[in-house]
């Protein structure tokens, strides 16, 4: 097992998925909506909130062909297909975080329209072209070879195809709290500025329809959004209240940035 997949694993992941949907007063042996576990399954800065604007920014259509990356527990697969009702397939480096997946497809019927498969970012199981968009978001983080990462997200999409992610990318200065949601130490963090984002996706085949940097609107939102529910990243994710505190002062000292964007191929 990888760092980051040690990082990232949580044995039992499915009774602990379970044991918090009927904790917070769902039937899972009803269809539950996507929409009720939002708070479970967006892994990321921002959330389902997140999602869905990053849904709007990139304009996908029903009869796109999307592959989310570093899915995680599929939350926003799931919010995909079930708001434009598109197929997503689904690479995910963890065996547990794949299993958790398709346990919440199956619960909430979505899995005829979701596939999920184990593998790498930077083996994608998958031919040429295969794909109209590709979906990442918070995963980048974890990857140190950009250049492989974004070559291999260029491969799998056909003429015209769009890559809608968001993630954070270095600051001013270095990340220097730790632990952070994406890596224990800084053994397991690689950021890189913005401006290198966009550089190294040029150079790998796309141009940017768009590309922002969202510190300040997340910062000025958080606070807000929160509300308490047995359906949070805790279920899965240690440590949590330190992790999102440190990466929550990491992006108000301006170490980190919250970016997101809409790249096209060329
Ligand atoms: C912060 S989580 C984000 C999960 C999901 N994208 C979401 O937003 O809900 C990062 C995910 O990326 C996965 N990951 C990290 N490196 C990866 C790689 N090289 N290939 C595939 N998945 C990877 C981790 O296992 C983890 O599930």
């Amino acid at each position: 097992m990888s760092g980051v997949e040690a990082h990232y694993a949580a044995s039992d992941i499915e009774a602990r998925i379970l044991a918090a949907v009927r904790a917070a007063g769902l039937n899972p042996e009803q269809r539950l909506s996507p929409d009720e576990l939002g708070a479970l399954d967006h892994f990321h800065t921002g959330g389902l909130r997140a999602s869905r604007e990053l849904m709007e920014l990139a304009q996908i259509r029903a009869e796109d062909r999307v592959l989310d990356i570093g899915a995680g527990l599929a939350g926003p697969a799931r919010l995909l297909a079930s708001a434009i009702g598109c197929r997503v397939d689904c690479v995910e480096l963890s065996s547990d975080f794949c299993a958790g997946a398709v346990l919440l497809n199956r619960l909430t019927g979505l899995d005829d329209r979701i596939g999920v498969h184990k593998g790498s970012a930077l083996d994608l199981p998958f031919p040429d072209a295969s794909f109209d968009v590709v979906w990442m978001q918070n995963v980048g983080m974890n990857i140190a070879d950009k250049r492989k990462l974004y070559g291999e997200i260029r491969r799998v999409l056909g003429p015209g195809g769009r890559y809608a992610f968001q993630e954070m990318a270095a600051g001013q200065t270095a990340t220097s709290y730790f632990p952070l949601p994406w890596a224990t130490d800084p053994a397991d963090s690689f950021l890189v500025s913005a401006e290198e984002i966009r550089s190294v996706l040029g150079e790998s085949g796309f141009v940017a329809e768009r590309f922002e940097d969202t510190s300040e609107a997340h910062l000025s939102r958080t606070a807000a959004d929160a509300a308490p529910s047995p359906l949070t990243l805790g279920v899965y994710v240690d440590n949590l209240p330190q992790k999102a505190g440190n990466a929550r002062r990491s992006l108000q000292e301006g170490q980190i940035r919250l970016v997101r964007g809409v790249f096209r191929v060329k």
